[in-house]
């Protein structure tokens, strides 16, 4: 039975691989931060029974937690999903930010060589790398130059930088997984997708709410994180660790996420959207868009769901709420 560790358990994209890996056999132990209101504490998470699946306290700032669950779970594969992960707050928090997400990631791969190097260790790098470097095709794509515009951005590109220095140095199986937006009806309200459903289905039940926004001209490359979980686990199946894009290579920017959030339940969004400066971020990526084909060489992986499938699944999990 293969046993796997992950960090970051109770956000998005790890609840679905715990259910993803579970599915296919694996011994899963998460790590859970503590929360002196246990209700808080892993919402996400709550309807998995199988017991298969065991729960450690940790933190990334806690190194000795880190080192506890890894000799508690001497895993297979560590997927290292924790993070301070949104961005705008990065500017408000940019130390925290670096110890979780910088050496948070360092003190990982660090434990994992002394206590279990043949570990095959995913780290969750990000299409944030990029900063507003594009090649001339309007893609992003791993050989694009990374420079990052936020504290969050040039964290990860410490840990993503660090993965490469170990995989190189001690030949131990770390692979990058430079994924693009990935969202879902699990996604935090503080990022735009879910945020702007929010509003609208409070809106559109008569609630009487303006939606702040920032940055309407940003465009993402939005994908779904049960597509993306599914390629994190099959880049960890590879004989060798690499470094890969995740994307769909479709973006579209925010004003058009809006219009097409607001015109599914009949509302004209200008009537209910205001321009919010404090939204803005100091720096902001302009176009993140990913070029796959490397991924999509190495493994068998396809998105199943477009941009429109996605918010249409977020907004259908609103509206039975
Ligand atoms: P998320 O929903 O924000 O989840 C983040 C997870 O990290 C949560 O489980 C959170 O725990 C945990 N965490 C935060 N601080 C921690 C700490 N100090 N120690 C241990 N755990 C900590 O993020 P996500 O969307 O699932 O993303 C997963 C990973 O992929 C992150 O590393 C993110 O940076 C990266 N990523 C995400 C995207 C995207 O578009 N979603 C794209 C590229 C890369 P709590 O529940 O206790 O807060
Ligand atoms: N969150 C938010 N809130 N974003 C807004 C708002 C608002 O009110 N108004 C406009 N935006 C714009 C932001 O300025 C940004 O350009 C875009 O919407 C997307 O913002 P987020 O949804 O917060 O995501 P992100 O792209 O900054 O970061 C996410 O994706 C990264 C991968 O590219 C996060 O999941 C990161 O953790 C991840 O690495």
């Amino acid at each position: 039975m293969t046993t796997a560790l992950i960090t970051g358990a109770s956000g998005q994209t790890g609840s679905y691989l715990c259910e993803l890996l579970l599915s296919k056999g694996y011994t899963v132990y998460g790590i859970v931060r503590r929360n002196s209101n246990f209700q808080y504490e892993a919402p996400r998470l709550a309807h998995i029974k199988d017991p298969n699946f065991k729960l450690i306290y940790g933190d990334l700032v806690d190194n000795p937690s880190m080192v506890a669950a890894i000799e508690q779970s001497m895993p297979d594969e560590i997927y290292n999903l924790g993070s301070q992960s949104d961005v705008r707050i990065s500017f408000d928090i940019p130390t925290y930010t670096s110890l979780v997400n910088a050496m948070g990631a360092i003190n990982f791969f660090e434990n994992a060589r002394h206590i279990c190097p043949a570990v095959k260790i995913y780290q969750a790098s990000t299409s944030e790398l990029f900063g507003n470097s594009i090649d001339d095709d309007g893609f992003q794509r791993e050989t694009t130059p990374m420079i990052p515009v936020s504290p969050y951005g040039a964290s990860k590109l410490f840990a993503y930088n660090q993965a490469k220095i170990y995989r190189q140095s001690y030949g131990m199986y770390i692979t990058n997984g430079i994924l693009f937006n990935h969202e879902s009806p699990r996604r935090g309200d503080n990022f735009v997708t879910n945020k702007v459903v929010d509003y609208a289905t409070r809106i559109s039940r008569g609630e009487n709410v303006k939606l702040p926004l920032g940055n309407l001209a940003a465009e993402r490359d939005w994908g779904h994180a049960k597509d993306y979980s599914n390629a994190i686990y099959e880049m960890l199946q590879l004989n060798s660790p690499d470094d890969f894009v995740v994307a769909t290579g479709v973006a579209y920017n925010v004003e058009h996420l809006v219009k097409y959030v607001f015109e599914k339940l009949n509302l004209i969004w200008q009537d209910h959207v205001v321009i919010d400066d404090n939204l803005y971020r100091p720096l902001d990526i302009n176009r993140l868009c990913g070029d796959n084909t490397k991924l999509t060489k190495a493994i068998n992986w396809k998105h199943s769901y477009t941009f429109e499938t996605l918010i249409d699944e977020m907004l259908e999990e609103r509206i039975v709420c």
